[in-house]
């Protein structure tokens, strides 16, 4: 089969011929139709993982697709052949992702039923982005009545949470440059700040000199996260998907500081399928490439700037 991997850490992502994955006991074969891009499927094939999971050469790259049950293996699996799934198919020890016309999902992996009358294109742009919205926002404790900052709200986990945080009646803050400013009002901002025109704190403290409850901050450094800790009100909560967040030194300014970890699963991903059903939730789907067209999509995505998902077909 054909599938975009790396020889090492740090290669350079590659078209490769490769055999197709033997499902196990429990596992679930499934011909992908569409992958979704995330920036850490490069910062894995990069290195960031090496110390803490064993990663098999060639590494297929990709954590998210969706497609159609080809085959499950022995045993129980939570699928039958021709169901439509999305969700998280990324297995480092087997050298396996996403970014192939196969992939496998094994057991208790976060696949669920694709969302009804979805197509495979935004399916794939959802898993690993929208679940780390959702955790974030939750997390937060983002309520009706508050006023969220979402920090890196063009890309992909930003377009989720302002719409997340909307939706549970905040008034959302997000960060857009001008071109994005009008698609960050339609996902439920009540309010846009451009962060290429500096001075965040200033443009935010203008409207809101009191201070704001909660910073959903996916792009910011410590030095960056310091600065912007002082829009929250005593008791604010600030969380950084990137590990920016000192929770101790937060405490110590009666914040609450917290750093994203990966709470993915069936069950989420099944939630957020019913959120989507139900028109609370939507994907901006930027670009869609082939595979032979995917390093170079890699290429772009490490140089910023994305206006949501970018989508293989397969
Ligand atoms: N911990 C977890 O479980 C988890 C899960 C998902 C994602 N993440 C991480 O979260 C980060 C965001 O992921 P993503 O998928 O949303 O990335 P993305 O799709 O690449 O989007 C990042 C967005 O941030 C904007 N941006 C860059 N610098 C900014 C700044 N200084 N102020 C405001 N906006 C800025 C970019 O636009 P411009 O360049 O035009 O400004 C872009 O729209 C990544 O580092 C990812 O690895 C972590």
């Amino acid at each position: 089969m054909r599938a975009i991997a790396v020889s090492e850490f740090g290669a350079t992502p590659a078209l490769m011929n490769l055999p197709v994955p033997e499902p196990g006991p429990g596992e679930t074969l499934v011909k992908m139709v569409a992958a979704g891009l995330n920036p850490v499927d490069w910062k894995i094939s990069d290195g960031a993982w090496k110390d803490s999971v064993d990663h098999a050469f060639p590494l297929i790259m990709g954590m998210d697709g969706a497609g159609v049950v080809e085959e499950t293996g022995e045993g129980e699996t939570p699928f039958r052949p021709g169901e439509q799934v999305y969700g998280r198919f990324f297995v480092p020890p087997r050298g396996l992702g996403s970014f192939a016309e196969y992939a496998i999902a094994t057991p208790g992996a976060a696949v669920a039923p694709m969302p009804d009358g979805m197509i495979y294109s935004q399916a794939a742009a959802v898993p690993t982005a929208t679940m780390a919205a959702f955790t974030m926002v939750e997390n937060a404790g983002v309520d009706e009545g508050h006023t969220v900052l979402v920090v890196g709200a063009t890309g992909g986990v930003g377009q989720s949470a302002v719409q997340l945080a909307a939706d549970r009646g905040a008034k959302v803050i997000a960060t857009a440059h001008a071109d994005m400013a009008d698609e960050m009002r339609r996902l439920g901002a009540a309010e846009t700040v451009d962060h290429g025109e500096g001075d965040l704190n200033g443009q935010v403290l203008r409207t809101h000199s009191e201070g704001i409850d909660e910073i959903i901050d996916l792009v910011s450094d410590q030095a960056g996260v310091d600065r912007l800790a002082g829009l929250l009100r005593p008791g604010g909560t600030y969380i950084s998907s990137i590990w920016s967040v000192n929770p101790d030194k937060m405490a110590a300014q009666q914040l609450r500081g917290l750093n994203l970890g990966d709470e993915s699963s069936p069950e989420l991903l099944a939630r957020i399928a019913d959120l989507i059903d139900a028109g609370k939730l939507r994907v901006r789907v930027h670009e869609e490439v082939s595979l032979e067209d995917t390093p170079a999509a890699i290429a772009r995505g490490r140089a910023g700037g994305a206006r949501g998902k970018t989508v293989i077909r397969l």
